[in-house]
């Protein structure tokens, strides 16, 4: 099968199209004729080995020492399932299905396996493969810091970065759960941020929220605080949170893969979906997504 394999660490330009031999399921586990994947912020980090510290050994032993071991990168997925372990009943051929597959890789390829207690659920039949393919990655991680920050129906909300992949899902989740919410972009991102429902867009070119006098229950760094360091003290109410997306790592649902998925399917949430790459362009979505200025999500179509 066609693949696209890291064949070390570094710019993307070590991203190279080849052969490869197409997985086998194992008993517990689908194959899935992959449709679409994504070039999300975490591919990046991992084909760039764009971790400092402690992290560079850990992520040495972890993953790989020169190299990752599992050379097909990709974590994002969706696709039809294509053959099924002797012991899978839950999923069966031709089950149109999406996840994440943070540690296990191997999506950026024609074939991929994943065991069915992974996070992986069929998908909702008014759903494209692009269009789930941007769901996993920014939708889990802005449930998981949303949820985190405790933000009620009624509270403010101020999400930084709200034109990024965990942004305008957190828009979209926090206003789902009945919160006010302001995002924070640049000019280009205002109409789209408005459009996801935002209550309140402020261009963090033209303005400084913490400025503003206006007091937030929760702020939330959407753009990681390896980029930007916010102190944003003043704008908290008393117990007030800030909360950054690169907190930790969270751990990831099928769950909560479900509960996104009926949104999607009721209309509630809806991709955003910045520009697609055929899998052969991969090194230059790669290299867009390193710029740290996408918006929403960047797709990967797999014919
Ligand atoms: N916890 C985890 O396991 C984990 C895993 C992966 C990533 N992360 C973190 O999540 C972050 C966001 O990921 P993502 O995929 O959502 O990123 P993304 O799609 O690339 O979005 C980045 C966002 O940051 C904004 N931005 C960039 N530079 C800025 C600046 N100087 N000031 C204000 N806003 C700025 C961009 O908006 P404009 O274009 O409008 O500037 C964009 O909305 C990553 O950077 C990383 O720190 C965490």
């Amino acid at each position: 099968m066609k693949a696209a394999v890291c064949t070390k660490y570094g710019l993307p330009d070590v991203l190279k199209i080849e052969d490869t031999p197409k997985p086998i399921p194992k008993k517990n586990q689908i194959s899935i004729k992959v449709h679409a994947g994504s070039v999300t912020a975490s591919d990046c980090i991992i084909r760039g080995f764009k971790v400092t510290g402690i992290y560079r050994v850990l992520m040495r032993l972890a993953i790989g020492f020169n190299r990752p071991r599992k050379s097909i990168l990709g974590m994002v997925f969706a696709g039809e399932v294509e053959s099924i372990g002797q012991d899978v009943s839950d999923f069966h051929m031709g089950d149109r299905v999406f996840g994440f597959d943070r540690f296990g890789f191997g999506s950026d390829a024609e074939y991929k396996c994943i065991s069915t207690d992974g996070v992986v659920t069929k998908l909702a039949p008014n759903i494209t493969y692009e269009e789930a393919a941007s769901i996993p990655f920014g939708g889990l991680m802005a449930l998981h810091y949303i949820r985190k920050s405790g933000v009620n129906k009624g509270q403010k909300i101020l999400i930084y970065g709200a034109s990024g992949a965990i942004g305008t899902a957190a828009v979209q989740l926090a206003k789902y759960m009945g919160a006010d919410v302001t995002g924070v972009c640049s000019t280009s991102n205002k109409k789209l941020v408005k459009s996801l429902g935002a209550d309140h867009v402020i261009d963090y070119t033209k303005e400084n929220f913490m400025d503003s006098g206006i007091l937030y229950d929760v702020v939330l760094n959407a753009v990681g605080k390896k980029k930007i360091e916010l102190h944003p003290k003043h704008a908290l109410k008393q117990k007030g949170k800030h909360i950054t997306v690169d907190d930790g790592a969270p751990r990831l649902s099928v769950k909560d893969l479900f509960f996104l998925n009926d949104l999607m399917e009721k209309g509630d949430m809806k991709a955003v979906i910045d520009r697609c790459y055929p899998l052969e362009n991969i090194a230059d979505a790669h290299r867009y997504v390193d710029g740290g200025h996408k918006k929403g999500n960047v797709i990967l179509v797999i014919a």
